[in-house]
């Protein structure tokens, strides 16, 4: 029964004494079975494109921790990828892209209703997905929000400040409109997919949220998480929507009323006292718990979990991080977590 996933239960806005659980980046290199799927792929976009490596991936921290919910294995790149830009990822570089800063760049990109080919392998993933999860775990499927998206398309790479993205919105603001709602709308179908496919919740991943401020951050990181949620929830009555503008701040606030989403991901740097007050009134929470303690381990690991549990404990809350999980976290950190939240 679908409606008993706890996961879903606390997006449905019921209050639970123990909380779900699952982790950002929850697959990746900090497992050794992991590292050896990565192996046995090659390469990471390889990895991603292959639905049964894929598939095996996002099923290792299932077996290992029993999460309340598995994130499919995939990337916020891939998105741009079918869109027609270059991608590569290089070995301690982080992705590459091919840039979009000028209109012929954007005019060479596909149309929203030709990304289905290249993404095609990732939607056969979330069947498998879907076939073989344990019933009681609950199946997300993600996106990256466009404004994040925008910023690795016009840099052609990660960035400190988002700066060459700021720096194109405020060249030419016609030009990234066009590109951020071309994100969107691409967006929108992309998600819808992954639903169709099996997915059943998802998640509009924003991670640099956090450099845009005032008119900018309602423009370019609400809007077009409005928007998604909107066309989304009209096409899949009731679907669940996390949105994680990380690093809002103060723009948590409201952020779920505004969007439309059902639940708000919260990075590390909020108080989880503060966010009860401020961002549970309005609805389900997500986090936020530091990942540096899954490398730490210790006391310390043991009271920040119980702490941030016991701060969203009047209200809908997911636990999770407050961002991915680290290569370097250890792996017995995680059970001592769990350990923790379910007592
Ligand atoms: O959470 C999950 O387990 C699902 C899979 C997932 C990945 N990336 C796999 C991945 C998800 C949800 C993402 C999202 C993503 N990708 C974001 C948003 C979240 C965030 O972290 O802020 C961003 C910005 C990206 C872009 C990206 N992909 C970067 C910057 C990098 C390099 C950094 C790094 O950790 O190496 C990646 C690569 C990537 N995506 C890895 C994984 C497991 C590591 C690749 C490897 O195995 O070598």
């Amino acid at each position: 029964m679908a409606e008993r996933k706890k996961l879903l239960r606390s997006l449905a806005g019921e209050v639970q004494a123990v909380p779900p659980v699952w982790l950002m980046r929850q697959a990746g290199r900090y497992l050794p079975e992991y590292r050896a799927t990565r192996a046995q792929a090659g390469d990471f976009l390889t990895l991603c494109y292959t639905p049964e490596l894929a598939a095996e991936v996002t099923f290792q921290p299932i077996r290992r921790y029993g999460f309340d919910a598995a994130i499919l294995f995939a990337d916020i790149l891939l998105l741009p990828h079918a869109l027609g830009a270059d991608l590569w990822f290089s070995a301690g570089e982080g992705p590459r892209l091919s840039t979009v800063t000028t209109e012929a760049d954007l005019a060479r990109l596909r149309g929203r209703d030709d990304i289905h080919e290249t993404l095609a392998p990732v939607y056969e993933t979330v069947r498998i997905l879907a076939q073989g999860l344990p019933r009681e775990t609950a199946l997300i499927g993600f996106a990256g929000a466009p404004w994040t998206v925008a910023t690795y398309m016009v840099a052609g790479r990660g960035t400190p400040d988002q700066g060459p993205a700021h720096a194109l919105k405020a060249a030419d603001p016609a030009l990234f409109d066009r590109l951020i709602a071309l994100l969107t709308e691409a967006t929108i179908d992309y998600l819808s997919a992954q639903v169709a496919a099996g997915a059943e919740v998802v998640k509009l991943f924003d991670s640099w949220a956090g450099s845009l401020s005032g008119e900018d951050f309602d423009r370019y990181a609400l809007e077009p998480v409005r928007a998604i949620t909107a066309a989304l929830k009209a096409r899949h009555p009731g679907l669940p929507v996390i949105a994680f503008p990380r690093e809002a701040g103060g723009r948590y606030v409201g952020f779920a009323r505004a969007t439309g989403a059902d639940c708000v991901a919260l990075d590390n740097s909020v108080a989880a006292e503060w966010a009860a007050e401020h961002v549970q009134r309005d609805g389900c929470v997500q986090g936020n718990l530091d990942p540096a303690l899954l490398v730490e381990g210790g006391p310390r690991l043991i009271e920040e979990t119980r702490r941030i549990v016991r701060a969203f404990s009047g209200g809908p809350h997911i636990f999770n991080l407050g961002h991915g999980i680290t290569p370097d976290a250890d792996p017995d950190n995680v059970h001592r977590m769990l350990e923790a939240i379910r007592g």
